[in-house]
């Protein structure tokens, strides 16, 4: 049987980097072939000194060249992962990449959106489940990734929020919400991308374990010693923040939407866990208490923040 070649989309991101890792080995082994998908030539050859063959592909070529090249570099894929970035534009790039990967004989989309309840008002994760609907009639053996909130977010939100040492900033008052590791998120891809039928059709809630942001600083200044507290912010310094940063505001809004109801309690599913990881990983998820051990040094005033290689394993 010919070797099944899997293309990561995001391999120079957060999950696809971690899922490249996570598969890896199979590569290695010869079980697998790994494609990472790099939208800038200089993030190739990264890939290329692991063995690990990159195709230049940037998703928002396919409205002024249409789907042929995008076609053409998906040629020979029997697998995909399927992320995008922090952008309005998600939609769009998720239509053309499942109407290009069909296009090329691919076999399995494997897709990486949000956990929301099937009826949210939020609009971003109202994207997600539309990409969701129309790969759901394409006619490919999908899989649905739905995680909660990344625990590498909270680097970020000392670099976004800024605040004197010791000082965590969010924008949800005291509402505990859900979180999950990014490398358990890649983990529990690897294992669907290993065996697309057992996994067809099937949505996975991923979302590990609830804490509030007061909690959250409690555990590390327990980690660390030192004295850690909680300041409550206003989401719309949030999307500021973002915006002054060169992010989407669209996307952005969208994420004050959700700080904001996660904040006043309406938002009904922030707080929700899963036992997914364990259950299709055989191995416990990364507690925050994990996490937060592991990038020890992101939380130790040393430095500026995120100036830090943040460990996700
Ligand atoms: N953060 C959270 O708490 C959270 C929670 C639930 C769901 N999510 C979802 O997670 C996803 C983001 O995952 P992540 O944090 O791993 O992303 P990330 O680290 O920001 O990486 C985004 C990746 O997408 C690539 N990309 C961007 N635009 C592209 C284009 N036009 N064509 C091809 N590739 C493109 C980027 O390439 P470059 O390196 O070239 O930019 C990068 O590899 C989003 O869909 C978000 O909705 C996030």
């Amino acid at each position: 049987m010919a070797i099944p070649t899997i293309l990561v989309f995001g391999a120079t991101g957060k999950i696809g980097g971690a899922l490249l890792d996570a598969l890896l080995p199979d590569h290695a082994a010869g079980r697998v072939k790994l494609v990472a998908a790099v939208r800038r030539p200089d993030a190739a050859p990264a890939f290329e000194a692991r063995g690990i063959e990159a195709r230049l592909i940037d998703l928002d070529l396919a409205e002024t060249r249409g789907l042929e090249p995008l076609v053409g570099a998906l040629r020979g894929v029997d697998r995909v992962f399927l992320l995008t970035g922090y952008d309005v534009k998600m939609i769009a790039q998720s239509k053309a990449a499942i109407d290009a990967a069909r296009a090329a004989g691919a076999s399995q989309i494997v897709h990486l959106g949000v956990h929301a309840s099937p009826d949210t008002t939020i609009v971003h994760f109202a994207w997600h489940q539309v990409v969701e609907a129309y790969l759901d009639r394409s006619g490919v053996d999908a899989t649905h990734l739905r995680p909660t909130s990344f625990m590498q977010n909270l680097p970020l939100l000392l670099q976004v929020g800024g605040g004197e040492p010791g000082v965590l900033r969010h924008y949800i008052g005291d509402a505990q919400t859900s979180w999950i590791d990014t490398g358990d998120i890649a983990r529990v891809a690897a294992v669907v991308l290993r065996e697309p039928k057992a996994h067809a059709g099937r949505a996975y809630g991923l979302g590990t374990e609830a804490a509030s942001m007061p909690e959250i600083a409690a555990l590390i200044a327990a980690v660390t010693g030192l004295p850690w507290r909680y300041e409550a912010r206003e989401p719309a310094e949030f999307l500021r923040a973002m915006t002054a940063l060169g992010a989407d505001p669209v996307y952005m809004a969208c994420v004050r939407n959700v700080f904001e109801r996660t904040r006043n309690g309406s938002l009904k599913d922030a707080a929700d866990t899963f036992d997914t990881v364990q259950r299709v990983t055989g191995r416990a998820p990364i507690t925050l208490r994990e996490y937060v051990e592991k990038n020890r040094a992101v939380f130790s005033y040393e430095g500026r923040p995120g100036d830090r290689r943040i460990e996700t394993a």
